[in-house]
């Protein structure tokens, strides 16, 4: 059974990343949020893919609840 992720702010972290394939971290306890750093390890979490074609601006999620898991509902488009 995972262990319940750690949540760290309630606020989305607006970050820009570059094109190619991220891991946001489900668990939070990395110490490069809101990447994964492997510290999930013996947690039972896996972080989360996340690829982008073209530089983009995300809205981490911070609370790790979303339905997608990586990007804060709040501020996602129609
Ligand atoms: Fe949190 Fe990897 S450190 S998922």
């Amino acid at each position: 059974m995972p262990e319940e992720p750690v949540i760290g702010d309630s606020e989305p972290q607006l970050l820009e990343v570059e094109a190619g394939v991220h891991f946001w971290c489900a668990c939070g306890h990395s110490g490069h949020l809101p990447f994964c750093d492997g510290s999930h390890k013996g947690t039972g979490i896996q972080p989360v893919r996340f690829v982008t074609a073209v530089p983009v601006t995300v809205a981490w999620c911070p609370c790790k609840h979303g339905e997608v898991p990586s990007v804060c509902e709040e501020t996602k488009g129609p």
